[in-house]
């Protein structure tokens, strides 16, 4: 499996459902990697290039519903491609640290676990269109989607974002997607940092912090 360690610099991924608190650890960890000198790429899925930030409208507006879920995996595949191959690699060969927001974990969770498209279809895709990237540490926020969805819609209602399409999603998805995340860190766990998201955001901010600077220095060593 060709992996972002073997290129020079780092990539790390901050998964979880929606509402998790992706965006304060996000926040924290480039305050303190910025602080440390990492040379830092902050980016997110979808999205991540131009042409990624027109499908991410077209996915996640209400008007995204028309897709069907065969679609809506090729289409964020399609994100994924360009992000990788324009964005990700390239600042990776440089040595740069990236900090994404979602990679291949979010599509085995919802398009996987929660649409119920097969795993190996998923798997197939990545490694055969997105060069088998894989993070070199992943952040799970794991929080019950019922604590994660409220947050989510509060934060939603306030900023007037047409990006609620998968908030809108019945409970018994999000469960889905929760225990595919679960599922997926157990598998590598080698590689996968799963924090309790429900606690109170400085906590959460505190211990993912605290864990991904262990795991870089064990990465160097
Ligand atoms: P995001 O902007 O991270 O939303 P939130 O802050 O609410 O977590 O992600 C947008 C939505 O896109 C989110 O509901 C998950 C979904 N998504 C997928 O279904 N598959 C994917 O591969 C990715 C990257 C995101």
């Amino acid at each position: 499996m060709v992996d972002g360690a073997q290129d020079r610099g780092r990539f790390i991924v901050v998964e979880g459902g929606d509402g998790s608190g992706k965006g304060g650890v996000i926040e924290a960890l480039s305050a303190r990697l910025g602080a440390l000198g990492h040379d830092l790429l902050v980016t997110r899925e979808p999205g991540g290039t131009d042409e990624g930030l027109k499908l991410r409208e077209l996915l996640l507006s209400a008007d995204g519903a028309v897709w069907d879920q065969g679609a809506e995996l090729l289409l964020m595949t399609a994100a994924r491609i360009q992000h990788v191959k324009r964005v990700i690699r390239p600042a990776l060969r440089a040595g740069r640290t990236i900090l994404c927001d979602r990679f291949v974990g979010s599509t085995l969770a919802y398009q996987g676990a929660g649409r119920g498209i097969s795993e190996q279809l998923i798997r197939g895709l990545h490694r055969d269109l997105v060069e088998d990237l894989w993070p070199d540490i992943t952040v799970l926020l794991d929080v019950d989607p019922r604590v994660g969805l409220a947050r989510s819609r509060a934060r939603l209602g306030e900023t007037g974002l047409d990006e609620g399409r998968f908030e809108d999603l019945d409970i018994g998805f999000h469960d889905r997607v929760r225990a595919g995340f679960l599922d997926q860190a157990r598998h590598d766990a080698a590689r996968t940092l799963v924090i309790d998201a429900a606690r109170a955001p400085d906590a959460v901010r505190a211990d993912a912090v605290a864990q991904v600077m262990a795991r870089l220095e064990a990465l160097a060593a």
